[in-house]
């Protein structure tokens, strides 16, 4: 496979360059408005009201687009970021001026013992190559959140038969697809995935890290990958009136929370848990 010049295949796990490339060309801009709505939609849900300090784990919402800085500050006195890419921290702090941007690693936080008393982790943990890497940030963040904290936490639903696949595929297609065609892959391909679980499996995870599960679920119910190609062509049309039309149109897709089969539809499960 032959690098393409902007974006070399042997760093598709190098989330500096992977956010240039992303943020250079303002990719995805109306999949990220629906990402950031289905995201908003159930943390305004499970957020704690009057909260001192809330930590984010990972700023790429925030620097790609609007992200969810605003509704995070509205519940707390003050938001706190980490991200391992010092790209993404300095495109969401220049965004977000008041957002206090770290960079940092979510397996070795730069953070004093019980500093929080809510985390929000969308998709973060989705991005290591070993379940005993996901227990670690898993036990980080329970050391930094004060007991009685409440933890919100996303991760990539296995279940969900999407997911699945891309989980089956060699990493050397991802290689392939980011290192020929960097800059059509920014705009409608999904970076590289980690490991990641059903429902159940993330239950018994984040009870055996300490805490206690007080809700569960699954979110983003549209089919993904109709919904990001349709969006891209969308951009290129630049109609704000038909990009809300298509947007009101894929919100209605999460009335599939409410049914059995949510498990299978949703692409991230979900958990509110206490320390
Ligand atoms: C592709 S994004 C997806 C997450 C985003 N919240 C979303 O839902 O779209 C992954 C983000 O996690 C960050 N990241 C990856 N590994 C990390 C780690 N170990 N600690 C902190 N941030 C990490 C990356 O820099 C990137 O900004």
């Amino acid at each position: 496979v032959k690098p393409s010049p902007e974006f070399p295949a042997k760093s598709t796990g190098d989330w500096d360059a992977f956010a240039s490339l992303w943020i250079a060309q303002g990719a995805q801009r109306v999949w990220r408005r629906h990402h950031d709505a289905v995201n908003l939609r159930f943390l305004t849900r499970w957020l704690p009201s009057g909260a001192a300090r809330v930590l984010k784990t990972d700023l790429f919402d925030e620097a790609v687009g609007e992200g969810l800085y605003a509704t995070l500050a509205a519940h707390a006195r003050s938001v706190v970021g980490v991200d391992i890419s010092r790209v993404v921290a300095t495109a969401a702090a220049t965004r977000h001026p008041s957002l206090r941007a770290s960079v940092g690693d979510v397996r070795r936080l730069p953070f004093d013992d019980e500093s929080f008393d809510v985390v929000v982790s969308d998709s973060t943990l989705d991005h290591f190559s070993s379940v005993d890497e996901i227990a670690t940030a898993l036990a980080e963040l329970r050391r930094v959140m004060m007991p009685g904290g409440t933890l919100i936490l996303t991760l990539d639903n296995l279940g969900n038969p999407f997911v699945a696949l891309r989980a089956v595929l060699p990493r050397s297609a991802f290689d392939f697809v980011w290192g020929r065609f960097g800059r059509l892959a920014a705009r409608i391909a999904p970076n590289p995935p980690g490991v990641t679980f059903g429902i159940r499996r993330l239950e018994r995870l984040v009870s055996a890290a300490g805490f206690r599960v007080c809700e569960r679920g699954s979110i983003l119910h549209c089919p993904r990958v109709w919904a990001v190609l349709a969006a891209d062509q969308l951009e290129q049309r630049g109609s704000p009136r038909a990009e809300q039309r298509f947007l009101d149109a894929l919100l209605r897709f999460e009335a599939l929370e409410a049914l059995p089969t949510r498990f299978v539809t949703g692409h991230f499960v979900t958990v509110r848990a206490v320390r």
